[in-house]
């Protein structure tokens, strides 16, 4: 317990995470999100595409935090860079995803602990919003953590179908909650997170 008291987190930039990294990363993700067309080669090869393509400044630039234990990672939370549509407005959010701790190690904080470091972006001003999906049950572990639930409707308009719900979990939540939040249709201007 103590141990994960002042577990130590590591900030990885996803444009460059090692193979080791990436499959430490996937190997939890496989345990939290079991599926078959999702072995952990594929958790792998997905994480090691999560920064790629990134060209804005480093101060932006996508990462992954985590925590491990005897080496292995027990909680893990990443983001991607995105501008974003909302309604007129363009807004520059940290897309939160791949939240998430290892079954044995929950309600022991470490779930807030990952998560903050991506808050405390928006709180500096390095993005205008966290945005990001989730389910009912998650949702009061983010209103905790000063998010709220949105309304918007949300598109990919690059998608083959740009009508179509880019995300795969049924809600959205931005962070923080006290800021203006434009109305109308959200634009991902890419693929779900
Ligand atoms: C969400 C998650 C990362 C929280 O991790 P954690 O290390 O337990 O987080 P914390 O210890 O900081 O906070 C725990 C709180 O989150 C709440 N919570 C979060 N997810 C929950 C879930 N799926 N079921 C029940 N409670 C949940 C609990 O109420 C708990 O509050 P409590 O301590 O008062 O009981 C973890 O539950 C998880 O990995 N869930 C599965 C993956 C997932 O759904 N990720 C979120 C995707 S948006």
């Amino acid at each position: 317990m103590a141990e994960i008291e002042t577990a130590e987190i590591e900030t990885l930039d996803a444009r460059q995470l090692s193979a080791q990294d990436a499959r430490a990363i996937a190997e939890l993700l496989v345990k939290v999100w079991p599926k078959l067309e999702k072995p952990v080669e594929v958790r792998e090869r997905q994480m090691r595409e999560l920064g790629q393509g990134y060209s804005g400044p480093d101060i932006q630039a996508p990462r992954s935090f985590v925590i491990r234990e005897n080496g292995i990672v027990i909680a893990h939370a990443a983001f991607v860079t995105r501008t974003i549509l909302v309604g007129s407005q363009e807004l520059t959010i940290a897309g939160l995803t791949r939240v998430c701790t290892d079954p044995s190690k929950r309600g022991m904080g470490l779930g807030e602990k990952i998560v903050r470091p991506v808050l405390d972006l928006v709180d500096q001003g390095v993005f205008d919003f966290s945005y990001f999906q989730t389910t009912p049950q998650v949702v009061p572990f983010y209103e905790r953590l000063a998010a709220v639930l949105t309304t918007n409707r949300v598109v990919n308009s690059l998608a083959v179908d740009p009508r179509a719900y880019p995300f795969w979990d049924e809600l959205q939540m931005r962070y923080p909650a006290d800021r203006p939040w434009p109305e109308g249709v959200i634009d991902l201007r890419g693929p779900g997170f």
